[in-house]
């Protein structure tokens, strides 16, 4: 079976982190999600790979090459103009088998996909969507489902007592190629606008299966920052680089930590990381390899990817800062949120 990620959005919500970075190598636990979301469907069995791309694509293609890295195979497709989540499907058309499965590759989540295999296989369905259910949906498209799982209507956003459905389209489908027949080539297209409602209106076999597992989409900072804080309870079970040294505390390579620094529980310390003396780092933080934090920093529900320098006696709370920002010796920060890129890139 082979994926396609769809992982050429333009990631508004989530800027400036994905200024000029596509969302899917937004780090979770110092790793890019892309790579987290291919080995672990890697470890699901799925060897083969399709990477829909537009935004920023060198840079997802440097990073993943060609999968061996991974014990995978992957081939990109790279769109001129933004074709959108469904034009990006019928643009790799090319590419795809008779059945294929699609994510939405800036959604962090950690699903077994064989229940849906199975029920889309079953119930003959041309089309199957992963739902999840949510606690509150009016932000959501909320699908509706007959008994036998077919799709009957999609309430976007709705509004209270429109609906009490509680199923959210997931952004994984597993699709027969005969689908995309309905959708027009060579222009933008919307799946949940524009496919997946004239499939319901043609009768050509739309359904939702209910989905087990972790699943949050990434869009938004809070939810950027809530993915780490699961991360690091456990909740989602990705696999994190570095040993475990004390319970909560990951530890990578080369890591010297200064004398009287404290280490507070959950803490991920990427490889090469410098702490300095009486630094307090803790909980619920990350901090990207290569980073250095000097003597008497604190730092607490903070996310610092690689290369960062915080400056002696810096205090950051609930910030999130990108590739090599620099902080200066003695401010002090709340929510702060920026990026700063590690390298020049063409679009
Ligand atoms: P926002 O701008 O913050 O809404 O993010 P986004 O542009 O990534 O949009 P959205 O969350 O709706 O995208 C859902 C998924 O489809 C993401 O994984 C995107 O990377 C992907 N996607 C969205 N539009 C396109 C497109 O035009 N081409 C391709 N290849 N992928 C897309």
């Amino acid at each position: 079976m082979k994926a396609l990620l769809l992982a050429g959005g333009l990631g508004t919500r989530l800027r400036p982190l994905t200024e000029q970075l596509p969302k899917p190598m937004a780090l979770v636990g110092n790793r890019p999600w892309i790579e987290h979301l291919i080995v672990q469907l890697r470890d699901q069995g799925i060897r083969k790979f399709v990477l829909a791309l537009k935004h920023y694509p060198e840079l997802i293609r440097r990073h993943l090459g060609d999968g061996s890295r991974y014990g995978v195979t992957i081939d990109y497709v790279i769109e001129q103009e933004a074709l959108g989540t469904a034009g990006a499907i019928k643009n790799a058309e090319p590419l795809l088998d008779e059945r294929f499965l699609v994510f939405n590759a800036d959604i962090v989540q950690h699903i077994d996909v064989k229940p849906l295999l199975r029920f889309h296989q079953e119930s003959g369905a041309t089309v199957t969507i992963g739902l999840m259910e949510v606690e509150e949906p009016s932000a959501f498209g909320v699908v509706e489902l007959s008994d036998r799982g077919e799709i009957r209507r999609f309430v976007e956003k709705p509004k209270p007592g429109e609906t009490t459905s509680k199923r959210v389209n997931a952004g994984i489908y597993v699709m027969n190629k005969e689908a995309l027949a309905y959708i027009p080539p060579g222009r933008e297209v919307s799946i949940e606008r524009e496919t997946f409602p004239s499939l319901i209106e043609q009768g050509a076999g739309l359904y939702g299966f209910p989905l087990q597992g972790y699943w949050l989409d990434i869009g938004t900072r809070e939810r950027y920052r809530k993915v780490h804080w699961d991360l690091l309870d456990r909740k989602l079970k990705l696999m994190i680089h570095g040993q475990e040294q004390n319970k909560g505390i990951w530890v990578g390579k080369d890591v010297r930590i200064g004398d009287g620094a404290l280490l507070i529980p959950p803490v991920i310390l990427g490889d090469g990381v410098r702490i300095g003396d009486k630094a307090i780092i803790g909980p619920y933080t990350v901090i990207g390899e290569g980073c250095h934090i000097a003597a008497r920093a604190r730092l607490s529900e903070t996310i610092l990817w690689d290369g960062c320098i915080v400056k002696e006696g810096a205090q950051l709370y609930q910030c999130v800062f990108g590739y090599d920002s620099e902080i200066e010796a003695g401010h002090i920060l709340y929510e702060a949120y920026a990026q700063r890129m590690k390298e020049e890139v063409s679009v």
